[in-house]
């Protein structure tokens, strides 16, 4: 078996496909080595059951990632902010606090969650209905409604609402300006600390109120808790509203889909699902770093280096889904790694899919003559940046 030294990410020509280099990896060498932007050697991990072992097997770690020494994606060492959330952490860290989110993030708060989703949605899409078209869905909604909702969800108050989405948007890398972006993550970083300590004082209906109201022998701490709050933060703000962008793209790319839905709105659960598959997160993959040498795939993987487990290859792996490639919403079984897998598996998994479900029937709804304002060919693919996803998504009615 051959290693390449290509350039990774590999190119891709449009936002609908992955980079073409992985049919050809899938069959010949699945478990490759590349450049990774950082200049540094990588692994990449292409087909369906290598990922899901890389996001699975104890010996593909995170917490080594943010060690002084290692390695880099693309050249930054990962801020203060993101090695201390849970995304950074491997068992038993990783366990207890991943347990204890997950007693409170249930799959009962989302449900809970869905009139408050629904009404954002509503007020996003009437603002948008009054306006004269074209609009750009992704600014109008993809970026206005996850940060609506993780506001929601941790509990900060109306009135805060503008500044605290400003900010978002900002840290998470939306807007370009490396000054601002810390800025604006520092005045996060206060803010988050300021809204803990009020809620210890006057607790809510929210997920940190009911994090600080945690009894029993492990509580999280007030540090613990900041940093919680802006994980879910900046991990589920950027990747949803990408995500949101690149599903509403594929569903609106062809009209034939579109008006399948507005025929069958009992569909859009498993359209959603099919756009998720075809869209992932992430311009690379989700990245490890091996704990120990790893032998997978017929090739020894060293010790201590980048494995990029590519999920958008993983999800069009003909070995796993019939026909890979084409858009079905009736598959009878759809196992993609949009959300990863293992202990890492997103937290935010339900309500993002409750997000885009709700996004997708209010725009059926409200705007019944919704189509592309461009050929689906003129959607751009956003490769300079590490989420990927569709550049603007210009739309009519
Ligand atoms: C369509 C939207 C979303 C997609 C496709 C997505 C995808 C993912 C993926 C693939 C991972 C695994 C990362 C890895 O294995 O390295 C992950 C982890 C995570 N996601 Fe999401 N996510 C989405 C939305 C959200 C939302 C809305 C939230 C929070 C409210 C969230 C919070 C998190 C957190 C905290 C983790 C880390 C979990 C851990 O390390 O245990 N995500 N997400």
């Amino acid at each position: 078996m051959t290693s390449s030294t290509c350039p990774y990410p590999f190119n891709r020509n449009s936002p609908f496909e992955p980079a073409a280099e992985f049919t050809r990896l899938r069959l010949e060498e699945p478990v490759t080595q590349v450049i990774l932007p950082s200049g540094e050697p990588g692994w990449v991990v292409s087909r369906y059951q290598d990922v899901a072992t890389v996001l699975e097997d104890s010996r593909f770690g995170r917490a080594d990632l943010m060690k002084p020494d290692a390695p880099t994606y693309s050249g930054v060492q990962p801020p203060p902010v993101v090695a201390a959330s849970m995304a950074a952490m491997d068992p038993p860290e990783h366990s207890r606090v991943r347990s204890m989110v997950n007693r409170e993030f249930t799959a009962r708060r989302v449900e809970l969650m869905r009139p408050v989703i629904q009404r954002y949605a509503d007020q996003i899409v009437a603002d948008m209905a009054s306006r004269t078209p074209p609009a750009d869905l992704s600014e109008q909604l993809s970026f206005d409604l996850p940060v609506k909702v993780i506001s929601e969800l941790l509990g900060v108050p109306p009135v805060d609402r503008d500044k605290f989405g400003r900010w978002s948007r900002t840290a998470a890398q939306l807007d370009r300006d490396p000054g601002e972006i810390l800025a604006a993550a520092q005045a996060l970083y206060e803010y988050m600390n300021g809204l803990v300590a009020d809620k210890r004082k006057n607790l809510g209906a929210d997920l940190l109120s009911a994090l600080i109201a945690q009894h029993g022998e492990d509580h999280m701490t007030d540090v613990e808790l900041v940093i919680m709050g802006l994980t879910m933060l900046l991990t589920g703000y950027a990747t949803t509203s990408v995500v949101l962008t690149s599903c509403l793209a594929t569903l609106l790319a062809i009209p034939a889909r579109w008006e399948e839905l507005q025929k069958n709105p009992s569909l859009v659960a498993d359209a959603a699902e099919e756009a998720l598959r075809l869209n992932p997160p992430g311009n690379g993959g989700m990245m490890r770093i091996t704990r120990q040498e790893v032998e997978l795939g017929g090739v020894v993987i060293p010790r201590g280096v980048i494995v990029m487990a590519a999920l958008d290859s993983a999800n069009r792996d003909p070995a796993r889904f019939p026909a890979p490639d084409s858009y079905d919403p009736r598959r009878s079984e759809n196992a993609h790694l949009s959300f990863g897998r293992g202990i890492h598996y997103c937290l935010g998994a339900a309500l993002a899919r409750a997000e885009i479900q709700i996004a997708v029937e209010t725009l059926l709804r409200r705007l019944p003559t919704l189509r592309l304002a461009v050929r689906p060919e003129d959607l751009e693919f956003n490769a300079h940046s590490l989420e990927g996803g569709v550049r603007s998504l210009p739309v009519t009615w």
